[in-house]
């Protein structure tokens, strides 16, 4: 069902610092911030040959990563984010087979302009999953 990995989310806490980490340590070709307050993030995407690397930073008071950055002061790891064809297809058979959707279920409009959905990290080897209809 899942399909290519469109990106990896690593939260930051200077976003200004890990792009230039990105573009001039590591020489990767790196996006311009976007302001996401429907979010409460700003993100920054790096652009490599086979996926991206989404770096988030939070955005106002009440981000949902603001916790995150707490107990993961110098950042990390956030989510993972697989492409379906078919979101609400996928979001049924996940929720058929026992799996936990989060929020109240219906896609939001993601960083790409299309339905993304997040699913509980802890149905997901621990890790949190954006599903991005592709
Ligand atoms: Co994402």
């Amino acid at each position: 069902m899942i399909g290519r990995l469109n990106h990896v989310a690593i939260v930051v806490a200077d976003l200004a610092a890990a792009a230039s980490t990105y573009r001039d340590v590591l020489g990767a070709q790196v996006s311009a911030p976007a302001d996401l307050p429907e979010h409460g993030v700003t993100t920054v995407f790096v652009v490599l040959p086979n996926t991206k690397i989404e770096l988030l930073a939070p955005l106002g008071a009440n981000s949902p990563i603001a916790r995150f950055l707490q107990a993961n002061p110098s950042g990390g790891m956030h989510h993972v984010c697989y492409e379906v064809a078919d979101i609400l297809a996928a979001r049924d058979r996940l929720k058929a087979a026992g799996a936990r959707v989060l929020g109240d279920g219906e896609p939001k409009t993601g960083a790409h302009g299309k339905p993304v959905l997040f699913l509980h990290p802890k149905d997901f080897c621990g890790t949190l999953v954006e599903l991005e209809q592709a």
